[in-house]
């Protein structure tokens, strides 16, 4: 057994459950808590060298405040949330010790996460906990950026709000044609039931964490925005019957992208 002793506030499911079972299949002791474990925040921080938190966005700021002052100098404080810059300022001001942001870029349920993504923001990191931390994710197969809060929000925003939107936008269009989506299947081509498919993850396995997602981005209104103006460019052609405009629209814009 490895001596740094970890506890994960939110171990005892999704995301937090999963980096638990990282630790320990890598020999580390692992304490987790959530609402109705007997142990609690303040025995966990006791306990621990390292405290993660990994509860749900809305919960987050709260669970911080409880948890930072409590956290010794020499200990680390980090996070699993989706966005960065609000929870790393927590971090910051609530404790004394190292802080690192921390983003698992896919879910829990993902089987074999070797070769995803996982975003680090070490706010006050010594030498000693990045390069554990890394370690960590890096023997995981994990591949490792490291951003500030600030960036990381921003190309979140692109990744998670804008796509999230879209979906969203697209569920509630479809809702709005009541037309019985047994009968829109009938019709449906391979891409458009991948799409319904992921509407349907969206809607009804996690919709708190996506809108939190998109909520609590504070570049969420900018991404939004642009979408509006993509969405009134497009309307507006269509409205012209333009197709012409519509492909050469396209073209230059592959240019651009790919
Ligand atoms: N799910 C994803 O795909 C994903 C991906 C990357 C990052 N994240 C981030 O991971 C974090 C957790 O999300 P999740 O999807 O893993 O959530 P989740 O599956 O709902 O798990 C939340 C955990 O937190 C505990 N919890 C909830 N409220 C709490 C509170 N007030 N005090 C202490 N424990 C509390 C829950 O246990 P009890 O309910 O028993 O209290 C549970 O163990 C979020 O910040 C999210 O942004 C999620």
């Amino acid at each position: 057994m490895k001596e740094t002793v970890v506890g994960i506030i939110g171990g005892t499911h999704g995301m937090g459950r999963w980096f638990a079972r990282l630790l320990r299949n890598d020999d580390y002791k692992v304490h987790v808590c959530g609402r109705k474990t007997r142990l609690g925040i303040d025995d966990l921080a006791g306990l621990c060298h390292v405290v993660v938190v990994a509860v749900p966005i809305a919960a987050t700021a709260e669970v911080i405040k409880q948890v930072g002052p409590l956290m010794g100098k020499d200990s680390l404080l980090m996070d699993l949330t989706s966005i960065k810059k609000e929870p790393v300022e927590l971090m910051l001001a609530s404790s004394r010790a190292d802080v690192i942001g921390c983003h698992p870029l896919f879910g829990p349920s993902l089987k074999n996460v070797r070769g995803q993504n996982v975003i680090l923001c070490p706010a006050r990191a010594n030498k000693r906990w990045l390069s554990w931390l890394k370690k960590l994710l890096v023997q995981g197969g994990l591949i490792v950026t490291e951003k500030t809060p600030a960036e990381h929000d921003k190309m979140m925003a692109i990744v998670q709000v804008l796509n999230h939107l879209n979906t969203i936008s697209l569920g509630l269009t479809l809702a709005a044609t009541g037309i019985p989506l047994a009968e829109i299947k009938k019709f449906s081509t391979p891409i458009f039931k991948t799409k319904v498919e992921i509407i349907k993850k969206i809607f009804t396995e996690t919709p708190g964490l996506y809108a939190d997602i998109i909520m609590h981005n504070p570049a969420a209104g900018e991404i939004s925005a642009l979408y509006k103006k993509s969405l009134a460019e497009i309307s507006a052609l269509l409205k012209a019957g333009d197709g012409k405009r519509m492909k050469e629209v396209m073209i230059k814009k592959a240019g651009k992208l790919f």
